[in-house]
């Protein structure tokens, strides 16, 4: 039996498509549901180019109806990948996917987490801080933004001259090198 991964994702999905790529014909991972709360983000697209079902679910339908879960029974998903997903996952489906949910941050946790720490502005904040490192912190969802317990960890180096971008190109690559490998890991121990 295969595991099937559902991703949440809310913009461009680069993670998302290194994550699909690598589990493209796996023995006992599939993904096999992308969904986003945001209907312009470019991951959907992807998810039609991989031929992989996608959703798109707004506010209300989030918090207040269970129709994302419903989704996740319908496709029967097992595990949960956040893959650039900005909303605050509801207390229910954490409860519902415990052990089961992970996601990625830009950053060395705890340093630059919490609420409104995402994407681009996570390197603005390393580079105004001027951090010597930064990283990628992979981590299991609790109810709280960014304060699961940790998976792992890896470091770049940040020199004095690096721009908020030269951060994030440093930071996606030791995402695309090492998300879908930690994923895999989670998985293949928790089966
Ligand atoms: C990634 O860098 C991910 O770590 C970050 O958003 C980016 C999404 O890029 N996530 C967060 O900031 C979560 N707090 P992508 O859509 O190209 O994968």
């Amino acid at each position: 039996m295969k595991t099937n991964i559902a991703i949440f994702a809310s913009g461009n999905g680069s993670n998302a498509e290194e994550i699909i790529k690598y589990f493209k014909n796996h023995d006992y991972v599939k993904v096999a549901l992308i969904l986003s709360n945001n209907p312009d983000a470019y991951v959907l697209k992807r998810a039609e180019n991989h031929k992989i079902p996608h959703y798109v679910f707004d506010r209300q339908q989030l918090y207040k109806t269970k129709i994302v879960d419903e989704i996740l029974r319908l496709n029967g998903i097992d595990f949960i990948v956040l893959a650039g997903f900005m909303w605050l996952v509801p207390e229910r489906l954490v409860k519902a996917f415990h052990n089961r949910m992970i996601n990625i941050h830009p950053a060395l946790l705890p340093k630059h987490g919490g609420k409104g720490m995402y994407g681009d502005r996570v390197h603005k904040a390393v580079v105004e801080n001027k951090e010597k490192e930064s990283g990628i912190t992979i981590h299991w969802v609790n109810e709280k933004y960014d304060e699961g317990d940790i998976i792992f960890q890896a470091k770049c180096k940040v020199s004095p001259s690096d721009t908020p971008a030269d951060v994030a190109a440093k930071v996606h690559k030791l995402e695309y090198e090492n998300y879908p490998k930690i994923i895999e890991k989670v998985i293949t121990e928790n089966q």
